[in-house]
């Protein structure tokens, strides 16, 4: 049956801190109920305590989403509270930056268990009840290395490719049910994860800035509004799309 209630029920992975944080906000502000799922579960539960100090509804529930018996749990948890579920953002992501002569087995298959393993859970969970209400939206959170590639991040452009093109699949799969698929492709956004490489010496701030034809790193504010339209119903016939949010760095082709 279609779901009609009036507050659609979201969950971000990955929702306590930066880009998955500011989207938990975006989707409140346009009235969603917003459960936000994190490792962190003391910094979920303070993300969702501002959430409901600003008049929304919300839900922390602390899990690691790469482990499908703990996002069966998460789902459930959703199911007892809302009923179900209408949005979901696979925003989980992780980096390892170095040579690949240097990567150990256990680096590239965490991190494929964490972006790919994550977004393979969610979406079949979100993708049972969505089908059989059929109606919904999931938006995947991608990366420039989605698109393009980069030395010294094999499992980071590898799995974010793969993001891409499990969007693809997902989309003309559901699309008769009326479950809409769609990714972001983020540059450059200033986050913990950002930060915490520029502390290690992972990229130089001011070659990124001079690469960016835009000059300035992006926020993740932008990239949750880009997420707030592609689940909102004036994207209704949007699906399998990549919308870069990148400030012109996937459109630069110059020196
Ligand atoms: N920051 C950027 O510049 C940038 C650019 C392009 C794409 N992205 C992508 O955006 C997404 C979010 O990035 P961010 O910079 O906001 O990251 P972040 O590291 O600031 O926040 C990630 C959140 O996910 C949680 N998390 C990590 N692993 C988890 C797991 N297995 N289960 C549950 N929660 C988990 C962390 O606790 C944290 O709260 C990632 O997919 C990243 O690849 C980021």
């Amino acid at each position: 049956m279609k779901n009609t209630s009036v507050s659609q029920r979201a969950l971000v992975t990955g929702g306590a801190a930066g880009i998955g944080q500011a989207t938990a906000f975006a989707l409140a502000r346009i009235g969603m109920k917003v459960a936000v799922v994190d490792l962190d579960a003391g910094a979920a539960a303070r993300v969702c305590e501002q959430l409901i100090a600003n008049g929304h509804e919300a839900l922390a529930i602390g899990a690691a989403v790469h482990d499908s018996t703990q996002v069966e749990r998460a789902f459930k948890t959703i199911d007892e509270a809302w009923g179900g579920i209408d949005v979901l953002v696979n925003n989980v992501g992780i980096s390892v930056v170095k040579p690949t002569l240097e990567l150990t087995p256990q680096e590239w298959q965490h991190t494929l268990d964490v972006n790919l393993g994550s977004l393979f859970h969610c979406s079949q969970a979100a993708g049972r009840r969505m089908v059989a209400q059929l109606s919904g939206s999931i938006v995947n959170i991608g990366s420039i290395y989605s698109l393009m590639a980069a030395p010294n991040r094999l499992t980071y452009c590898t799995t974010k490719a793969a993001v891409a093109m499990a969007t693809k699949c997902l989309a003309v799969e559901w699309a008769s049910s009326g479950v809409r698929v769609n990714a972001v492709a983020p540059g450059y956004v200033e986050t913990a994860f950002t930060a915490e490489l520029v502390r290690t010496g992972k990229f130089d701030p001011a070659a990124i800035l001079k690469r960016t034809p835009m000059g300035r790193f992006g926020t993740a504010e932008e990239v949750a509004e880009a997420v707030s339209f592609l689940v909102s119903k004036e994207a209704a016939y949007v699906t399998g799309q990549i919308l870069g949010i990148d400030g012109g760095w996937t459109a630069y082709g110059y020196v």
